[in-house]
């Protein structure tokens, strides 16, 4: 196998062409994204959902209504002190933000990490139309949409192009076949063989080719576990991958212990699809929670809304599915039973070629070397 190549996106250099994906809630915070920045790949901190557990916000279950100005800016001060801590962690290392068009501080939040001197702003669940628009001030900030068709990048490009003058500097092409999190597919399209990585990355690559100059990278997602995988996207025209489940077993994920765990010793079969107050589908670890949802019981009445926190959710505006900032927190905190733990389709999968799964709860560093291993 050949060594693997540097990745460049923008202005910044990464020794490993890997992207450490974003999760939320407080899944990959400071502590994993700094790891694998000082370990030679792109380190990304979530956004969504930071002043959950911060000392600036508590849910009054009692009074939920009272607090959802609060919760933005308790969103806004907990990003501060999550990149704060990143670059502390990590002085010299390439660190980047996942926030959600979907989320209805996203402009907020894109704009506070350009003022915190982020290198990077990933950003998918909805096309992020406005983005140059919240960081012109800053250029060197690179810009990465998250997509999972050509149609969507080709979007991207035309409205960046017309109103900013400006395009992405890299794509991040996320296989809804196997990606964990929010899917960029319905249901119905999941087994659409238009949407793989095999169809998808060389027909943008042709795409991006064709029709601008300047360098736009293609990183894959989805999937992507051990040396194999990261060298098939290679190879199918991606400069780099992008890396979620793989991450979530190790000394640094920001999440409690037991969530760890409870990816540690989960198997294949366990990756189910589950609905999201969003609308659209989730991969995840199926639980008492997912059963629970699938059944269609699990609303609680005595929930409500105290956030405000997405564009569109069916828990907000009809009453269904869950509230999905608590459903992630729980999970997160460590109430693995009763909480939403997203996940991708490699999990406890054996490599390609005989690797191992995971045994242990890895140091990221121990990871990046299996991941770079010729
Ligand atoms: C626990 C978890 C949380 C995630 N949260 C987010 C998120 O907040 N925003 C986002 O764009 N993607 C999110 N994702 C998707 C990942 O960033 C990544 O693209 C995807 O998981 C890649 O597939 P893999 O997990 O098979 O490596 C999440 C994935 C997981 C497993």
């Amino acid at each position: 196998m050949q060594t693997l190549p540097s990745l460049t996106i923008g202005r910044h250099t990464v020794p490993y062409p890997i992207v450490q994906g974003g999760m939320g809630i407080r899944v990959s915070g400071a502590g994993l994204a700094a790891a694998v920045a000082n370990a030679g790949g792109i380190g990304v901190i979530s956004a969504v959902g930071l002043g959950m557990r911060s000392p600036y916000f508590n849910i009054d279950e009692k009074n939920p209504k009272t607090r959802q100005a609060e919760f933005f800016e308790a969103n806004r001060l907990a990003l501060i002190d999550e990149l704060q801590k990143a670059r502390t962690l990590s002085p010299t290392g390439i660190l980047g933000v996942n926030i959600m068009v979907a989320a209805r501080d996203y402009e907020c939040l894109a704009r506070t990490a350009v003022d915190h001197g982020i290198n990077l702003i990933f950003s998918g669940a909805g096309l992020p139309l406005t983005l140059p628009a919240l960081t012109a001030h800053r250029p060197e900030v690179a810009l990465v949409p998250i997509v999972s068709s050509v149609r969507a990048a080709q979007v991207i490009c035309k409205k960046w192009q017309r109103q900013f003058h400006r395009l992405p500097d890299a794509f991040v092409v996320e296989n809804p076949q196997s990606a964990g999190g929010h899917l960029g597919a319905k249901v119905e399209e999941l087994g659409d063989s238009a949407l793989s990585p095999e169809v998808v990355i060389p027909a943008l690559r042709r795409y991006l080719s064709e029709n601008f100059d300047s360098p736009i990278a293609i990183i894959a997602a989805g999937g992507i576990c051990d040396r194999p995988t990261l060298a098939h996207a290679l190879a199918l025209g991606a400069r780099g991958v992008q890396i979620g489940t793989r991450f979530i077993p190790t000394q640094e994920c920001d999440a409690d212990w037991r969530y760890k765990e409870f990816h540690l010793h989960a198997r294949p079969e366990d990756v189910v699809l589950v609905p999201s107050p969003v609308g659209l589908p989730g991969r995840a670890l199926r639980n008492a929670f997912v059963d629970r949802v699938k059944a269609g019981e699990i609303f609680d009445e005595r929930e409500q809304c105290f956030a405000n926190c997405l564009q569109v959710c069916k828990f907000r505006d009809r009453r269904e599915t869950y509230c999905i900032l608590r459903a992630l927190d729980r999970a997160s905190r460590g109430d693995v039973d009763n909480g939403l733990v997203f996940a991708g389709s490699a999990v406890g999968q054996p490599g390609s070629q005989g690797h191992a799964a995971p045994k242990r709860i890895q140091p990221v560093a121990e990871v990046m070397a299996e991941l770079v291993a010729q």
